[in-house]
């Protein structure tokens, strides 16, 4: 504690300490003037800013950048650091202090409602990646807020789900993203999450809040709750919890008295929280003054669009272009039979683009990370500008007239009339693109999928498409795994969108006519069925329990474990050209660290970008996953030209967690260093002999 923070502790009164520990509204601390304490706000949401206009739903226009799980298919820390950077320049110009994401839980069935916000099933991938956004965030003074902490896998019963899961799991699967992005970039404060653990609500869980994340990974900054997770004040102080949000009008202050009084709250525990709360809004508010906002303090008509001098603010165009970038780096081109893709913009193809989500592109989920975009780039017209009148368009299914919730109003089309119309205008040109996709309320918090299959008239739709013949280009847009029984074998290219924010469709149709390299690569398996996926057993639990018995093996780990057969591999991505390894090999071994490189050659004719993949296969000793992704590099290539890529291997990438031991165990063997372009195609591979050894439970 530094000292201008024991001054101002010692300067407090106790209502002044507990009127610390809960928010004074919906998104501010409680300011006191009386020792230099502004109101720090706390504000949504992870791909964008969602601030209220105190109109029920209609929030101020922000950059709606790719969702998480688009963020984790660009496998591009630098790229997704500058998306946090951009997030903290409009947070800066809206006032807000601490940004409420990312979040990193893991996606542990593709049934979740709230995938989208993910980046996706492995704790690597997710960890590095959102550490390079927290850093971009912070690096404007604008705190990050990693979420939810933890294992919040599923929307279903969130509140009160009891997820029970071993130590092991815990922290080789569902804390290590969390543990990755604090050792990296220390962020500002860690939101708890609504569940329970082993019975206890997080909110007030010792062993996650104190033990783990204070005594093993000595965390120093703030740890918040999820909106009303707090259920007992005093439970939640006493194991380690700080701030509870929102404010409950003095209900929590008035039960934390009655602790202090009869001895169940601690003094001790009291001050701690206080004087985290005040180090974390000293850290936001260094100059002790509260926020302005230069874009609300030119007056905001709630629903109506800023105004330019605002949108300049804001740093509208330049994030507009920033968030076109960062969707076609997300794009992943699952499949390209016979190189139907990419089209050819000077070509005489008559086009039938197919789909109401070519006019309503698909670019976000639904719930607290909803934002009002900017603007948003139409799809046809993007395609239009391409290929001019070659492009003719039904509807295809029905589709409301926006994504945006706020605004749904279900379409009264007659999906027969609207398929006849589409299948009658495929059959009279070259070639068909389909835009197909989860529907909002499929991708929204607080609620889970019941099935992985496209809604029933898409289905439809894509196998009447089929049937005239006509070349078939499948263009999906999903936040989270999706089944395609019916039309996989039958589309010619399969172009993965994801939800790709406001610039997707200008993104999507440079990619489909050869602009830009399909760079994306799966951040989640694509499995064949929902009954292969590692939770169906047991999701969404019974009794208000949810047991992970699968452990470990989730995503990749448990179809290679089990041997499945997947639709798409975790990691799996084409590109419009091709790649070569060579000159494998590991460069030094120490006790504490591996080197290890990789040639990549661009062998094709057209530039693109490999994503190199590092997997460790341990000596199965133990009962371990076949592989795990330990490290990962994107090389952007032009044609014939080369590049060594190189990784360090720490005793973390080689260990797993001895909770007997209380350590990270390196078991003493030989382990296969596999470089690949996803997690079922390796490319070259090396092996090194790791000596026994152990490390505590730190970061
Ligand atoms: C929500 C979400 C959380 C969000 C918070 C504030 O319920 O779980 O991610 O940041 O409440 O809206």
């Amino acid at each position: 504690m530094s000292p201008e923070v024991a001054k101002t502790v010692a300067m407090l009164t106790l209502d002044q300490k507990l009127s610390l520990l809960s928010g004074a509204d919906d998104w501010h601390t409680t300011e006191i003037p009386e020792v230099g304490l502004p109101p720090v706000e706390l504000g949504d949401g992870p791909h964008g800013l969602r601030t209220e206009t105190g109109v029920d739903m209609v929030w101020i226009p922000s950059t709606c950048f790719p969702t998480a799980s688009a963020l984790g298919a660009t496998w591009d820390p630098e790229l997704v650091r500058r998306v946090g950077l951009a997030l903290g320049e409009e947070a800066r110009a809206l006032g807000v202090d601490l940004l409420l994401g990312p979040g990193v839980n893991m996606k542990r069935t593709p049934l979740c409602g709230r995938n989208f916000e993910y980046f996706g099933e492995d704790p690597v991938l997710a960890g590095d990646l959102a550490a390079a956004y927290v850093q971009g965030l912070q690096s404007t003074g604008v705190g990050a807020c990693l979420k939810h902490f933890a294992a919040n896998n599923q929307e279903t019963l969130r509140t009160e789900i009891s997820v029970e899961a071993d130590e092991r799991t815990l922290r080789e699967i569902y804390l290590e993203a969390f543990r990755r992005v604090i050792s990296a970039a220390d962020p500002w404060a860690v939101m708890c999450s609504y569940n329970r653990i082993g019975g206890v609500h997080a909110s007030q869980h010792r062993w996650l809040l104190t033990e783990v994340l204070r005594q093993d990974w000595g965390y120093p900054g703030l740890v918040v709750s999820d909106w009303d997770a707090v259920h007992d004040p005093v439970a939640a102080v006493a194991a380690g919890l700080d701030l509870e949000m929102p404010g409950t009008g003095g209900r929590s202050v008035a039960a934390l008295r009655r602790g202090l009084e009869d001895g169940t709250l601690s003094e001790a525990a009291l001050d701690q929280a206080a004087i985290r709360v005040i180090e974390f809004v000293r850290r936001c508010r260094p100059d002790g003054r509260p926020a302005h906002s230069p874009v609300r303090e030119a007056g905001i008509v709630p629903g109506a669009p800023l105004n330019r001098a605002q949108l300049a603010e804001l740093g509208a165009d330049e994030h507009h272009e920033l968030a076109r970038e960062v969707a076609t780096a997300a794009i992943t081109l699952l499949r390209n039979e016979d190189d139907l893709l990419p089209l050819d913009p000077d070509g005489a193809q008559r086009i039938a683009v197919v789909g109401g989500y070519a006019r309503v592109p698909r670019i976000q989920g639904g719930g607290s990370a909803g934002v009002d975009p900017t603007r948003v780039d139409d799809p046809l017209v993007c395609l239009r500008d391409l290929a001019g009148d070659r492009i003719a368009y039904a509807q295809g299914y029905p589709v409301p007239e926006t994504d945006f919730y706020r605004d749904l109003v279900p379409d009264p089309s007659d999906p027969a009339q609207l398929r006849e119309d589409a299948v009658r205008l495929a059959a009279e040109s070259d070639l068909v693109l389909a835009f197909v996709g989860l529907p909002l309320s499929s991708e929204v918090e607080a609620a889970d999928r019941s099935t992985l299959a496209l809604p029933e008239d898409q289905v439809r739709l894509l196998a009447a498409l089929a049937d005239t013949g006509k070349p078939l280009v499948v263009v999906l847009s999903a936040g989270s795994a999706v089944t395609m029984d019916g039309w996989h074998d039958r589309a010619g290219a399969i172009l993965l969108t994801w939800l790709g924010g406001q610039g997707v469709g200008s993104a999507t149709a440079a990619v489909l006519f050869g602009r830009a390299d399909p760079s994306g690569r799966l951040g989640e398996t694509y499995p064949l069925s929902l009954e292969d996926t590692p939770g169906y057993r047991d999701f969404p639990g019974v009794d208000g329990r949810v047991s992970y018995d699968e452990g470990v093996f989730i995503g990749y780990r448990w179809y290679d474990q089990h041997d499945l057969p997947v639709r798409y591999p975790f990691g799996h991505g084409l590109s419009y050209t091709s790649f070569g390894y060579a000159d494998a090999e590991v460069v030094t071994s120490s006790p504490d660290h591996v080197e290890v490189r990789v040639r990549v050659t661009n062998t094709g004719v057209r530039p693109g970008a490999e994503v190199v993949q590092v997997y460790v296969e341990p000596p199965h000793l133990a009962e371990r996953p076949v592989r795990e992704l330990r490290a990962f590099a994107k090389l952007w290539l032009n044609p014939g030209e080369s590049r060594m890529a190189r990784f360090t291997l720490h005793h973390r990438d080689f260990a797993l967690a001895d909770t007997t031991g209380r350590a990270w165990h390196q078991e003493q063997g030989s382990y296969r260093i596999v470089f690949a372009s996803s997690s079922r195609v390796p490319r070259a591979t090396v092996n090194v002999v790791r000596p026994d050894a152990t490390q505590p439970f730190s970061r």
